[in-house]
């Protein structure tokens, strides 16, 4: 028995694996396509570890998904593989389709026949675990009451739209077929092994190579951020005592603008690697054009899952983000690792930047 995830060289899958095989004896089959965003650097302490089987492979592939599934005798499927960064949505929104939409059709289909195949009590304790976000939602008013699970869908970019197009297609496999699934909807992740193309990375490396902080228009977009390990946590709660076909939201109950993040940022580095000359990282703050169709604010309500399967975060944003600066500090080879080639070419059309 087995469970196998897909895109677990990304950053939450990743920590999922370390953090699953830190606790579990049980192995896990790890699918991942290692796109720009997948990294097998992140798995490097599993290298001999025979509990970790990784295969490249995209989840479209149903034909290769339905040989894992039967050569393992997977017991659970957790679905992280997405493209998931939004500015690449707007940039370039084919492959989101590709792999969010038509993936996880696919990935379905190989999981619906894998599982029909079971005997009846194998069949009764399967799990298809999907990991989506709560940008499925829209975007909230100031005023506006936190997404419960009731909210109704309404996504704005091209990321958020096949991310809930995913979400109907998974409800729709356990409506139908009887697929038993579980769906979680969390909030902006940060923590260990963030590609930093996302807001938080992006900002300690930049800080520290001396380069602007890029904030988009205002700063005053809110989002609540959760630390990885936490969201970790959710899923393995939810795997093991979910209810069936339900959805739960995943949320650390803090509620941040960016220009609020960065600036906190910048008060931490101060502390942890005071600039040469002695002035604050916030004197490289830039406000730069926004992103279109920019969600203005998102807010978890996390109640079901604290009520139903008593689960809650562990770390303060805070702490959390103290333990992100750390680790940013102290591995350096993993970042050199990840902002090579493909990393610059994005940064100079996304930011206009000389590298
Ligand atoms: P990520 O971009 O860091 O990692 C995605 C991983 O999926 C990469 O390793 C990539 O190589 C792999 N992948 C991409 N396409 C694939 C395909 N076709 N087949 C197989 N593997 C493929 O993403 P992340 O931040 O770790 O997010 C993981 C999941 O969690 C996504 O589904 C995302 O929508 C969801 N989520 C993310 C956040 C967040 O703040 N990062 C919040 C809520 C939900
Ligand atoms: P991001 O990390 O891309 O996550 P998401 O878009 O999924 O929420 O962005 C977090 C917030 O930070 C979002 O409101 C956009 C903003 N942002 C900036 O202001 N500057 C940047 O350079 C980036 C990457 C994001």
């Amino acid at each position: 028995m087995a469970v196998l995830i897909t895109g677990g060289a990304g950053f939450i899958g990743g920590n999922f694996v370390l953090d699953w095989l830190a606790s579990h004896d049980e192995p896990v089959v790890n699918v991942d396509k290692l796109t720009y965003a997948g990294n097998l650097q992140t798995l490097a302490s599993l290298q001999s570890d025979p509990r970790h089987i990784f295969v490249q492979a995209d989840i479209g592939d149903g034909e290769r998904i339905g040989t894992l599934l039967r050569q393992y005798q997977v017991r659970a499927v957790i679905n992280f593989a997405a493209e998931s960064h939004v500015d690449r949505s707007i940039s370039g929104p084919g492959e989101f389709i590709q792999t969010n939409v038509v993936g996880t059709f696919r990935l379905l289909e190989a999981v619906r026949a894998y599982w029909s195949s079971l005997a009846e009590a194998e069949q009764a304790a399967f799990r298809f675990l999907h990991v989506s976000t709560d940008e499925v939602y829209g975007s909230l008013g100031a005023c506006d009451a936190a997404f419960t699970e009731q909210h109704r869908y309404e996504p704005n970019s091209p990321y958020s739209a096949s991310k809930a197009a995913s979400d109907h297609l998974v409800r729709a496999w356990h409506h139908t077929y009887g697929l038993p699934v579980l769906t979680t909807n969390c909030s902006n992740n940060y923590g260990p092994y963030h590609f930093p193309e996302k807001l938080i990375p992006l900002v300690l490396l930049n800080a520290l190579a001396g380069k602007p902080l890029p904030i988009y228009g205002d700063g005053q977009q809110v989002r609540d951020w959760l630390y990885v390990k936490d969201h970790c946590s959710a899923i393995r709660r939810v795997l093991e005592a979910g209810r069936l076909g339900e959805t739960y939201n995943v949320g650390g109950w803090n509620e941040k603008t960016n220009l609020e993040v960065v600036q906190t940022l910048c008060d931490l580095l101060d502390e942890a690697q005071p600039r040469a000359d002695g002035r604050s990282y916030r004197e490289q703050i830039r406000f730069v054009k926004d992103r279109p169709g920019h969600d203005r604010r998102y807010a978890i309500d996390a109640r079901k899952l604290e009520r139903e399967l008593g689960w809650k975060p562990q770390e303060t944003f805070e702490s959390g983000l103290k333990k992100t600066v750390k680790w940013y500090l102290h591995n350096t080879a993993w970042i050199e690792g990840v902002t090579s080639g493909s990393y610059r070419q994005w940064m100079q059309t996304q930011y206009q930047q000389d590298e």
